[in-house]
């Protein structure tokens, strides 16, 4: 028997403990060990029932991940092997859940007989977020123990429910109380099934409860999550299995359930999905900030600014039970700013999202002020004023002056040069970036900008507290834009260019929103307003690198007073709600070509997506090259969870890996060839994407 499995027995229990840290994946070796320790134990006369536990805390998170693109995963005996075997048990099995069953681990339990939890675990069946379905029986177990409907928006939310949701919902049999042993208490209702001479149960023998659904609510199911499930793949396929569920028997279910995973497995989306979890984690790992590395302690929060991005960074630290002070210098400023954070949460709680309670436990942890001496305390300050360099020096001086020693200095910067504001303080090694996305509040991404004089302990600090607001933090370094902002340069450049050249704002953003995007270039500029656009294109001329034309169509649009939606015109024109085509921008982008001596033309569809995708995915290379980023998946991090790249795909360098790095390569070169100037000014490959292509390497060799 292996490691990952322990097997011992006591009286007429068999114990059967998954150790395989730090999760205890599914991976050959633990199958191997359930397998034969199951056998041992169906095979032993004095054995009447049998326990499967985990001896390393957490019960199981689910089949090894990693397993799946190394193609392990069919390495015998398969995971819905060892399951059926135990399902199949003569012996009552009873799984003692700790911690979280999720995936595989709650296909575990499922094929127990019995599920005892502890009151803190989590159970659900996540696949769909790695682009599969549940393959090793969830997708038939759990609709026979659960119901359908309940089965069904597990499966394809990939939601955990509580162990006391799982209780109400029919698979959970026992919740064990916060610091009691699993394990003991899985023992005692053995006991208690042996002295009853409870049965095994098969769930072969459970009906599955089709008659009590309508007749069209798989239907109804379906336009239920269309919107949100646009693109990708394995939902449907998780209806499907779950439709098998209703009309097979189990056997004949866990058979289609079986080709259904298989179509999944294999998808670029199956990939994309697995690269982003795998990303997730890497993410953490920062060159330069060791394990031990110690955190500061983080206690009160101040945020210098109360306006939209000010109050949306405060509501994070308020939701996270951080005593958090907002500052601002203007007091009716600071009186409107905490007026919206306290309607946004009225909102919510209309929602019924919160309670009156919640709302005001979260008010009272807020205190305002307009002196900076009341922030003297502070352990973490985040500047969120004015996009100018000379107003964030400033700031910076004072808060210098006036802040602890130790407190951590942050700037919420989308754009500004942080080592220049860190020299700006006599203590540059507390100074970091922390660059949030609007709406603060909701957007999961935040930069991690480290500055050139940063100390390890700062960002280690930050990570945590990001942890703690439920933020994904990435690590960048210092440049114009820093990763996502400055990948976002070349994409909007020539998403603009196009437009010049003979494209239409629809035709671009029907492209990008075909290809997963759910916005298009110029609608996304026309909710943001292109006055911003124009603006910082205006404070850094060296954007532009003295092409004339960049950005010509935006230049004449703002000079129209057509900002956008908020002037209801721009790109589109705006009545209320609706939007329709601007008929202007086609003679303004004429204009403009004429003027910069631009041959209109037809441009094809292809055109469109690789001249806003390819110069973005080259853009990540010099990127990486420089070491702004440490590794390509970072990339795909921040454009995935902030600038609506499809999860789907990926990201934008997992999407070159998966098309090829030389598809890349040679059009970046086609176009150079065919633009002329602009083509020579903008279409360089990077060093980094010619080298991997040549090697026939992918980004994540990097
Ligand atoms: N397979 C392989 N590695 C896994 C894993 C898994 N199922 N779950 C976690 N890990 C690894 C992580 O990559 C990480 O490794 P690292 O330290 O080298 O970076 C380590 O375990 C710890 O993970 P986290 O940093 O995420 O630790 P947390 O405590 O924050 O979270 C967790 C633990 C909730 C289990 C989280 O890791 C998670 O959500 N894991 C994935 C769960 C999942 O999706 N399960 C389904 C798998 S697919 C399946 O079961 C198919 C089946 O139906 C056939």
């Amino acid at each position: 028997m292996s490691d990952s499995v322990i097997y011992k027995t006591q009286g007429q229990i068999a114990y059967l403990l998954l150790n395989s840290a730090p999760v205890n994946g599914l991976g050959q070796a633990v199958r191997q060990g359930l397998s034969d320790g199951f056998a041992q134990a169906s095979q032993d006369n004095t054995i009447k029932a049998i326990v499967v536990g985990s001896n390393i805390g957490p019960f199981c998170g689910g089949a090894d991940i990693a397993e799946f693109s190394a193609g392990t995963f069919a390495d015998k005996p398969l995971l819905p092997q060892v399951f059926n075997q135990i399902d199949a048990s003569s012996k009552p099995v009873i799984a003692a859940i700790d911690g979280l069953a999720l995936g595989g681990g709650l296909e575990l339990a499922l094929a127990c007989d019995y599920r005892v939890a502890t009151n803190k675990a989590k159970l659900g069946l996540p696949e769909v977020h790695l682009g599969i379905l549940p393959g090793a029986g969830g997708t038939q177990r759990l609709p026979r123990l659960a119901g359908i409907a309940n089965a069904l928006q597990m499966i394809v939310s990939g939601t955990p429910v509580s162990a006391q949701q799982a209780q109400q919902l029919g698979f959970v049999d026992l919740v064990v109380k916060e610091g009691e042993d699993v394990i003991t208490a899985a023992t005692n209702y053995a006991e208690q099934l042996l002295a009853q001479q409870a049965p095994a149960l098969n769930c072969a023998d459970m009906p599955v409860d089709r008659e009590s659904l309508p007749s069209d609510y798989f239907a109804e199911f379906r336009k239920s999550i269309e919107r949100k499930t646009r693109g990708f793949y394995a939902p449907e396929r998780c209806i499907q299995a779950v439709e098998a569920a209703c009309v097979l028997p189990l056997v004949d279910g866990l058979k289609k359930e079986g080709e259904l995973f298989l179509e999944c497995i294999n998808t670029p989306q199956a990939r994309a999905q697995q690269h982003l979890f795998f990303a997730e984690r890497a993410a953490g790992k920062v060159p330069g900030v060791a394990k031990d590395t110690q955190a500061r302690p983080v206690k009160k929060v101040a945020v210098i600014g109360s306006g939209t991005m000010g109050g949306g960074i405060v509501m994070n630290f308020l939701n996270a039970g951080f005593a958090t002070t907002m500052l601002d210098l203007n007091a009716q400023a600071l009186e409107r700013g905490v007026g919206v954070i306290r309607k946004n949460y009225e909102i919510t709680a209309k929602k019924g999202k919160l309670t009156g309670q919640q709302v005001e436990q979260r008010m009272g942890l807020l205190t305002t002020s307009t002196q900076y001496s009341d922030i003297q305390d502070a352990d973490l300050v985040i500047e969120a004023v004015f996009e100018k360099m000379d107003v964030k020096k400033a700031v910076f001086k004072t808060l210098d002056e006036c802040c602890k020693p130790g407190a951590i200095l942050a700037t919420n910067t989308s754009t500004l040069d942080v080592n220049e504001i860190a020299e700006a303080t006599s203590r540059p090694q507390d100074v970091i970036g922390l660059h949030f996305f609007s709406p603060a509040n909701v957007m999961r991404l935040l930069e991690v900008v480290r500055a050139e004089k940063t100390s390890p302990d700062v960002i280690k600090t930050v990570l945590g507290c990001a942890a703690k607001i439920k933020k994904l933090p990435v690590v960048v370094g210092v440049c114009f834009g820093f990763v996502g902002n400055r990948m976002l340069e070349p994409y909007g450049r020539e998403a603009l260019r196009l437009l010049l050249e003979g494209a239409t704002p629809e035709q671009i953003d029907r492209v990008l929103t075909e290809f997963g995007f759910p916005m298009g270039f110029c609608s996304m500029i026309d909710l943001a307003g292109n006055d911003i656009s124009y603006l910082t294109r205006q404070a850094h001329p060296e954007v532009t690198q003295g092409d004339p034309s960049y950005g010509a169509l935006v230049d004449s649009l703002y000079e129209l007073g057509h900002y956008g939606q908020k002037t209801g015109c721009g790109f589109y024109q705006y009545n209320g709600r609706d939007k329709s085509a601007n008929p202007d921008v086609i003679t303004l982008a004429e204009q403009a070509a004429f003027k910069h001596g631009i041959t209109r033309r037809e441009i094809s569809d292809q055109e469109v997506l690789e001249r806003c995708l390819y110069p973005l995915i080259n853009e990540g290379a010099l990127i990486l090259e420089e070491g702004i980023a440490a590794r390509a998946s970072d990339c795909d991090l921040i454009y995935v969870n902030g600038y609506g790249f499809p999860a789907w795909r990926g990201g934008p360098m997992q999407y070159a890996n998966e098309i090829g790095l030389t598809n890349v390569l040679n059009a970046l070169n086609k176009y150079k060839e065919q633009l002329g100037e602009y083509g020579e000014r903008w279409f360089k490959p990077a060093p980094l994407l010619q080298k991997l292509a040549t090697d026939g390497k992918s980004f994540n060799a990097v």
